[in-house]
């Protein structure tokens, strides 16, 4: 991987109003709190307005951003949006943005890597910047996974809910903040976890419950416990650094047990990771950024560190990094 050339300036993020705890979902279908905590860790989501979409998370997110570090978004030259939940087929939701944000001279373009996503983006942002094509990227991670999210079906509504973060990459050739990635895709495993559009067949099997998720929760586990830890070990093999440099852990907010599990592999104190699958639950490319910015508020996270991110979900696909966390 060439020398990056960008570093992560900013950070915002957004969440809607409205709760979903457990024990609402006990009253729509055969669960109980106990055994969504247990399996998962999640207490509670959060839920858009029927009039709330993937535009708005992320124009909020960005406002946030905005607001908090004093930062114009006039010189933005490409807006990147990670979802699976665009509003539309087109616009993208990053056009959308770009138009809501009135950013003059920028290039928009989504990305779909479901809970991947983010991570993809942040490795797009610093290709391009680091290539020299572009100077300051506004990176958005939001998915309003409710949209899509079948509330019969006991073994998803449980884990999703809605939210998202925004970052602004900036080239920075003194300080870069990218040090190493690794990115994979298992496309043949993309029945494990789907959402029909206009296809009717994935791969050899029918499409049920269209325009809703099916996962078979089981086979994404056992594909992330034994996929995530060895893609961990390429990125810190390819930044050279042992893996007790890194000071935080930040892993898609699957399932607790999920991230217990690939630490426990990894040999990575559970100490060292921030989450926030428990009051946003699964929130795909949104978790990210939200757990990042979580770590940001709540102290945790400081300039100077080093962050180790790891996005994985639908696709099958997946994407990590190691970067040195320094804003302004
Ligand atoms: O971001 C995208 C990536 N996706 C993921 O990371 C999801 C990965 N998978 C998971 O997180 C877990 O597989 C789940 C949390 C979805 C399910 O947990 P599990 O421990 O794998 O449970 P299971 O599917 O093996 O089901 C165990 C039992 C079954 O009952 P029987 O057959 O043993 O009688 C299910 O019917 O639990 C039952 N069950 C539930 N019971 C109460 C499934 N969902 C529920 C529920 N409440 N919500």
């Amino acid at each position: 991987m060439p020398n990056s050339k960008a570093r992560i300036t900013a950070i915002g993020s957004y969440v809607p109003e409205r709760k979903l705890t457990n024990y609402d979902l006990e009253k729509l279908v055969d669960t109980n709190d106990e055994w969504i905590v247990q399996r998962t860790g999640i207490k509670e989501r959060r839920i858009v307005q029927s009039d709330e979409s993937t535009s708005d998370i992320s124009y909020k997110a960005v406002l946030n951003l905005m607001e908090r570090y004093n930062k114009s978004m006039d010189d933005v030259d490409m807006v990147i949006v990670c979802t699976m939940t665009p509003d539309f087929k087109t616009p993208s939701v990053a056009s959308l943005v770009q138009a809501k944000l009135d950013i003059k001279n920028a290039g928009a373009l989504d990305i779909n890597t479901a809970c991947s996503g983010f991570t993809y983006g942040l490795h797009v942002a610093n290709g391009l910047i680091t290539s020299g094509l572009h100077k300051k990227i506004l990176v958005i991670g939001a998915d309003a996974m409710s949209k899509i999210t079948d509330f019969e079906d006991r073994s998803t509504c449980i884990l999703f809910g809605d939210g998202g973060g925004a970052v602004l990459v900036e080239y920075d050739e003194k300080q870069p903040g990218f040090l190493s990635a690794n990115v994979g895709s298992e496309g043949e495993k993309g029945k494990s976890l789907y959402c029909s559009n206009l296809s009717h067949h994935i791969f050899e099997e029918e499409i049920i419950n269209t325009g809703k998720l099916v996962q078979n929760g089981r086979e994404v586990y056992k594909w992330a416990v034994t996929t995530v830890p060895k893609g961990i070990k390429s990125v810190m093999e390819n930044a050279s650094l042992p893996l007790n440099k890194v000071d935080w852990f930040i892993p898609h907010s699957a399932n607790l047990r999920i991230i217990e599990s690939i630490c426990e592999k990894v040999d990575l104190p559970i100490e060292k990771t921030l989450y926030s699958l428990v009051n946003y639950g699964n929130t795909s490319a949104g978790s990210i950024p939200l757990s990042l910015d979580m770590g940001v508020l709540e102290g945790n996270i400081k300039n100077g560190d080093k962050l180790l991110l790891y996005g994985f979900g639908g696709g099958l696909a997946h994407a990590g990094m190691l970067i040195e966390w320094n804003l302004g």
